[in-house]
């Protein structure tokens, strides 16, 4: 077995994120720091814990927090022109997946100031020069963005493009569960579901390697037993802390293995009814791995079975109803049809998922047929 396990990011499990950003800004300039973030977190006074610790040590950021979900080029055009002429040498990201993307691809631009990211995204320029530094502190259990070496964001048109390349590893991510604590519980739940679907793909993907098998059991073995109370009882501290690792854990698993089938569907799917990532992923997932089912070797079904928590007689065909369970435990949908699938748009869905990437490392093949099979299924 050949593989590759690249992964320069710096990791910090912080007690207190704020104090541990500036150890990462020791040698950044007080006029020199761009914190990017959204109205949502300044508004829930996550942004001000940190800003007040910057400004105690004579820091006076630049913050930009006009990021919506889904960004496109034009959002990080914006977060470029708020910083014209000053002379910026770390980049900050406080927020979910949509703010940390926004800071690759702003570090990235900051790095090279003659790159067009959109000839990026579509392969017409290539990267050569290193970024800004970018340290990610994400308030979401979560896309794991700030462990990937990818960047989504959208082009001009809105089409989702992920930028896909070493340089969009992130310098430093500082991991910090009790920035978690006012996340509502629906948002809790989604991004917690999505967080779980990386694991899990990640382990049954064709690209999985030894190394990356063990961030993603450990991921979903903690995912299983503290997303449902970190949902019920948000304020409960160890429960938001074990979330916040294991969505980290999840997100090195799938960066350096792969995503399957649930993330090629979700594309499409999210993409026609404007979905939230998360919901679309999570109810995307019983059907799907009903249909992955058959596929997975007897193996990796007992790490599998194990990492999930399930009896020793428990069979893989009894995934689908296990994810539905949990779904309800976290009062999710668990039909396609409840998140506003309509049949008729079937067709379309499916053509779109054969195009992802990730579809062709999925543990069992997908054809359109399937893959119209897989949304019938779970219509
Ligand atoms: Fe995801």
């Amino acid at each position: 077995m050949s593989f590759t396990f690249y992964f320069p990011t710096k990791l910090v499990f912080s007690e207190e994120a704020g104090s541990d950003l500036l150890v990462e800004l020791a040698s950044a300039a007080p006029d020199g720091v761009l914190l990017l973030t959204d109205k949502g977190i300044i508004q829930a006074g996550i942004a001000s814990k940190i800003l007040s610790k910057l400004e105690e040590k004579g820091f006076t950021p630049v913050v930009f927090d006009d990021i919506p979900g889904n960004p496109n080029i034009p959002d990080v055009k914006k977060a470029l022109a708020a910083i014209e002429g000053k002379h910026i040498t770390h980049v900050v990201a406080l927020g979910g997946g949509s703010v940390l993307d926004v800071a690759k691809a702003v570090g990235l631009l900051l790095g090279d100031p003659e790159l067009d990211y959109e000839e990026v995204q579509w392969h017409r320029q290539a990267i050569k020069k290193t970024p800004l530094p970018v340290i990610g502190i994400p308030t979401t259990a979560g896309t794991g963005s700030e462990v990937t070496h990818v960047a989504v964001v959208g082009d001009s048109k809105g089409f989702k493009m992920g930028v896909l390349h070493p340089a969009m590893f992130m310098k430093t991510a500082i991991i910090d569960g009790s920035l978690m604590l006012s996340l509502p519980p629906q948002m809790t739940s989604t991004t917690g579901m999505d967080s779980l679907v990386h694991a899990i793909e990640a382990f049954l993907s064709r690209k999985a390697n030894p190394v990356s098998d063990m961030f993603a059991l450990s991921a979903i073995r903690s995912i299983v037993k503290w997303l449902p109370e970190a949902y019920k009882n948000g304020s409960n501290l160890e429960a938001r802390k074990q979330m916040a690792m294991a969505a980290t854990l999840a997100g090195i698993s799938f960066d350096q293995s792969s995503l399957g089938l649930v993330h090629a569907l979700a594309g499409p799917l999210c993409g026609t009814y404007h979905l939230h990532h998360g919901l679309g992923v999570a109810t995307l997932l019983p059907a799907t791995i009903e249909f992955d089912a058959p596929a997975i070797p007897t193996e990796r079904w007992v790490s599998l079975r194990d990492a999930l928590g399930l009896p020793q007689d428990a069979k893989p065909e009894g995934l689908g109803n296990f994810a539905r369970k949990l779904l309800k435990t976290l009062d999710m949908p668990t039909r396609l049809s409840e998140v506003g699938l309509k049949a008729e748009d079937i067709p379309v869905i499916a053509e779109t998922a054969t195009k992802m990437a990730m579809i062709g490392l999925n543990v069992r093949p997908a054809d359109v047929e399937d893959c119209k099979k897989v949304l019938e299924a779970g219509l």
